[in-house]
């Protein structure tokens, strides 16, 4: 059987989805009985970084340890890919090694050429463009505490970045609208939102946007990578905030996401993490959950 990779949510069908993050609200409800598992006994994860993380590392690193198995911490500070070793060389040879790779880097076109070359699963641990694992970890959240997102109303409010091309894609595979309130000149990739057809709208004023919405997101004006631009961002973004006001025109029963890490002051109010309508920490926590269900489909072939 050919070897299945995850580089964007287009790589697993809605109905795969859908029993993934079944299986990841199972998963987190024995986790918190303290049941333990052994499902990946003795399978190791590789784990590429090129740009820092918090969250990615541990919940792989963490879920790794709690399936049985391993993780592998490594950088392009101690490795040779840092030092320019093809990356085709270095996928045939890390993958020949272990059960699944997660690479997190600039170029999406990176993530791609290691999975041609790979022998095992690769798992796109965020690209400039994408960051699949953080949707899995958002439906998981908005099903445990809303039920199906199919038919609601998300609005993103802000950069046209990496988490909103994913939430493109979310919206198209879990069948919920999308309106996108970001500046001019800050939009997603344009093939995507064409690509998605009703399912999506850019609406440039948040207010508009968020009305009677279901579900509020952000994310922060500069991203990895984007560091140079922090200033002329700081100003094209001013007014893009998620703050209780705007929460007031969602719906009474909207919840607020946020991949994290936050800016306070920035997208988000510095109130807004600890809004009844937040569900930041509940969201962060399920990338462990979503992930572990991820690694099993990959490496096992299976859910169950
Ligand atoms: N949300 C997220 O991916 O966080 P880290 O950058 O800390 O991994
Ligand atoms: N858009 C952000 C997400 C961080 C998890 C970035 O790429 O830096």
């Amino acid at each position: 059987m050919a070897t299945r990779h995850f580089l964007t949510l287009n790589d697993m069908t809605s109905a795969e989805l859908t029993d993934l993050l079944a299986h990841a609200s199972k998963l987190r409800q024995a986790w918190r009985k303290g049941a333990t598992r052994d499902s990946l006994k003795n399978r190791v994860l590789a784990m590429v970084f090129e740009k820092s993380s918090t969250r990615t590392r541990v919940s792989f690193e963490a879920g790794m340890t709690q399936l049985g198995g391993a993780a592998l911490f490594l950088s392009p500070r101690d490795t040779q890919l840092g030092r320019g070793e093809p990356i085709e060389d270095s996928a045939r040879v890390i993958s020949s090694m272990v059960d699944a790779v997660m690479v997190r880097t600039f170029a999406h076109d990176i993530v791609t050429r290691f999975a041609q070359a790979s022998r095992a699963p690769v798992i796109n641990a965020l690209t400039d463009d994408y960051h699949p694992c953080q949707l899995l970890a958002d439906m998981q959240t908005y099903q445990e505490h809303r039920g199906s997102i199919a038919g609601a109303t998300v609005t993103w409010v802000g950069d046209g970045n990496n988490m909103c091309n994913s939430y493109i894609n979310a919206a198209r595979q879990f069948g919920f609208n999308l309106r996108i309130a970001c500046p001019q000149g800050y939009e997603p990739d344009a093939s995507l939102v064409a690509e998605a057809g009703d399912r999506v709208r850019i609406m440039p004023d948040p207010a508009e946007a968020a009305r009677d919405a279901h579900l509020l997101v952000t994310d922060v004006w500069a991203s990895m990578g984007q560091e140079e631009e922090q200033k002329a961002r700081k100003q094209a973004f001013a007014g893009y905030q998620i703050n209780p006001g705007l929460m007031q025109l969602a719906d009474k029963d909207a919840l607020f996401m946020h991949c994290l890490p936050a800016h306070r002051g920035e997208e988000v109010s510095a109130d807004m993490l600890d809004h009844p309508g937040s569900v930041v920490w509940d969201e962060a926590e399920n990338r462990l959950h979503a992930q572990k269900a991820l690694l099993e489909f990959l490496i096992l072939g299976k859910l169950d």
